[in-house]
């Protein structure tokens, strides 16, 4: 028994923030985040949530996948920008797509999609469950620090959505996934203000040339990891889907691991870095590459440090 992607979907909010939109003051240049970061513009919420965002997200890929929700027993929301301290925003998902069965969050920030993914897929597997609703969704919006112009401009809101069924298939569907953790990188990506802290709602703070660094070394050693498990080369990977947070940091990975640039997918121009919803709004602007390919690689850096690759055979 394997898990499978059967479908996708993607929610931005409306409003979007070209760079140069960005607040006057804030002592920035479009000339600067392209060249640095690769960004052109970011959607920005304007009162939608994030279970708003998630949960239109996930219509849409019940759609794409075409199967009715009373189908779906399993809902998870990766995020770090919930609704609410509780309950899971994955609850207020099930309740406004009217689904059954169990719905909770994960919380591994820029990790979270495939964190999640990997839980769901070890569920189906186990038999508990057959088919989830794997969603990342943020609101980074919310938590910046609009007069940080190192932060700030690197952001946006957004929600990407998987349907993931198990199929009687071992060849092809979830056939890896690899998460890791180090917590003694906690203090260098860090939104403070979490309740038994302080009162204050937090903002984020970031060590930028330290992330920078361990997000290209940590995207290198979990490709290689993943290829070396499963006796493939570089030029086995027909579509890779990186977190999406600097071009810069998916640069290095295509210098240092040999992958054909062609295959490399990059969106983050269009959203900025959707934190846990960056790689499924990604998967989501080439759906059809994504069900021709043979293997598809997923790969994730994002607080914590957290870390980790997947990969989805489809042919
Ligand atoms: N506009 C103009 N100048 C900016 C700027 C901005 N938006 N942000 C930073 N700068 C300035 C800095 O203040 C610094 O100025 P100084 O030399 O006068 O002190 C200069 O640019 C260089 O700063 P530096 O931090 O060395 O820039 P950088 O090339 O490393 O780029 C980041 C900064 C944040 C874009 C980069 O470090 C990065 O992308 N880090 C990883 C971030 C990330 O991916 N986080 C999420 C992981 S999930």
């Amino acid at each position: 028994m394997n898990s499978t992607i059967i479908g996708v979907g993607a929610s931005l909010p409306l409003r979007c923030m070209r760079n140069s939109d960005l607040p006057g003051d804030l002592d920035t240049s479009d000339e600067w985040i392209l060249q640095r970061t690769g960004i052109a513009q970011r959607h920005i919420a304007d009162g939608e949530t994030t279970s708003l965002l998630a949960t239109r997200a996930a219509r849409n890929a019940l759609i794409h996948a075409k199967i009715s929700p009373q189908d779906v027993d399993l809902v998870l929301v990766a995020t770090s920008t919930g609704d609410y301290t509780l309950p899971a925003t994955a609850t207020l998902v099930q309740r406004n797509l009217g689904l059954r069965g169990a719905a909770f969050d994960v919380n591994a920030v820029c990790s979270g999609f495939i964190f999640a993914l990997d839980v769901a897929d070890s569920f189906i597997k186990s038999g508990k469950f057959r088919c989830a609703l794997v969603i990342g969704a943020e609101t980074f919006s919310r938590i910046v620090d609009w007069s940080d112009r190192s932060t700030c401009v690197l952001f946006g809101d957004g929600a990407g959505a998987v349907v993931l069924r198990a199929i009687d298939d071992d060849e092809r569907g979830v056939i890896f996934c690899k998460i890791h953790s180090d917590g003694n990188y906690a203090h260098q990506l860090i939104t403070d203000g979490g309740v038994s802290t302080t009162k204050d709602a937090g903002l984020l703070k970031m060590s930028g040339r330290e992330v920078f660094k361990f997000a290209v070394e940590k995207f290198h050693e979990s490709l290689m990891e993943l290829l070396a498990e499963n006796q493939m080369t570089v030029a086995d990977v027909d579509l890779l889907v990186p977190h999406q947070a600097n071009v810069r940091i998916i640069k290095k990975l295509v210098e240092l691991s040999g992958v054909d640039e062609r295959k490399v997918l990059v969106t983050l121009d269009k959203h900025a870095n959707t934190s846990a919803a960056s790689i499924p709004l990604a998967l989501n602007e080439v759906k059809n590459t994504v069900f021709s390919a043979k293997n598809v690689v997923l790969l994730s850096m994002g607080a914590g440090f957290t870390w980790g690759s997947a990969l989805i055979r489809f042919q």
